[in-house]
């Protein structure tokens, strides 16, 4: 049910936002590739507000958190600069945060200095996906790990996560791993050695 005109949120522009880094970082062709209903910006401080955690829920379990608690989180990924690169999708109609997706750069001393940039909790509302939306996140994240010198961007992808989008394309195709695969690869990355955890 759509909102009476005169409740509706209104679109917040960046220039009226406290964000995580400077916008002019996301790759213009990028963001000029989304629908015209949507808006790609860096995190801001309230958008605990605008249903960030909630799309990140669709990932993994997502924990209610006070604004204080919410405030303290991304003012130490702001203390770290040129570090931490969240990035959202908000609904230009409701003001809402409908994907989100992060990388954060690691310097090296290996590699004459260099820097990885390392992708991170991509997540798509389950209403807004099969837009592209994931895709255009990762294209922008490895634009701004690119633009920052790193020589290569990569991501963890868990088996959980693999389980869950195996069930969702079950019933179109038997072979669902392999179309979860295509989702990486047709953002340009490809399956390279393996990832070791330890839970604490
Ligand atoms: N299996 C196979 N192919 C897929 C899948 C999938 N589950 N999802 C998307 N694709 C394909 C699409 O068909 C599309 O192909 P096309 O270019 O031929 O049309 C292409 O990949 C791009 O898809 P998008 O529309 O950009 O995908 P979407 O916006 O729906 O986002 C995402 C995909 C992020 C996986 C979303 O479904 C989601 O949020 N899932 C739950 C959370 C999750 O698993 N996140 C990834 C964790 S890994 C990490 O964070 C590093």
């Amino acid at each position: 049910m759509s909102l009476p005109q005169n409740v509706m949120p209104s679109f917040t522009p960046d220039s009226e936002l406290d964000l995580l880094f400077s916008p002019t970082l996301i790759p213009a062709n990028v963001k000029a590739q989304l629908g015209s209903d949507l808006h790609m910006r860096p995190l801001a401080k309230t958008d605990i507000t605008r249903s960030h955690l909630s799309v990140l829920s669709v990932l993994t379990s997502t924990s209610t958190l006070s604004e204080s608690q919410y405030f303290q989180a991304f003012e130490s990924l702001r203390a770290c600069p040129n570090t931490y690169f969240t990035l959202v999708i908000v609904s230009r109609e409701t003001d809402q945060i409908v994907g989100v997706g992060s990388v954060f750069l690691e310097q090296k001393f290996t590699r004459n200095l260099g820097k990885v940039g390392h992708i991170e909790d991509i997540a798509v509302d389950k209403s807004t996906q099969g837009r592209k939306l994931g895709l255009r996140i990762i294209q922008a994240l490895s634009g701004i790990s690119e633009n920052a010198g790193c020589y290569k961007t990569i991501l963890n992808c868990s088996d959980a996560n693999i389980r869950m989008c195996y069930l969702t394309v079950l019933w179109q195709c038997t072979d669902g791993w392999f179309l979860f695969a295509a989702f990486y690869q047709k953002c340009g990355f490809e399956k390279k050695e393996n990832e070791m955890a330890r839970y604490h």
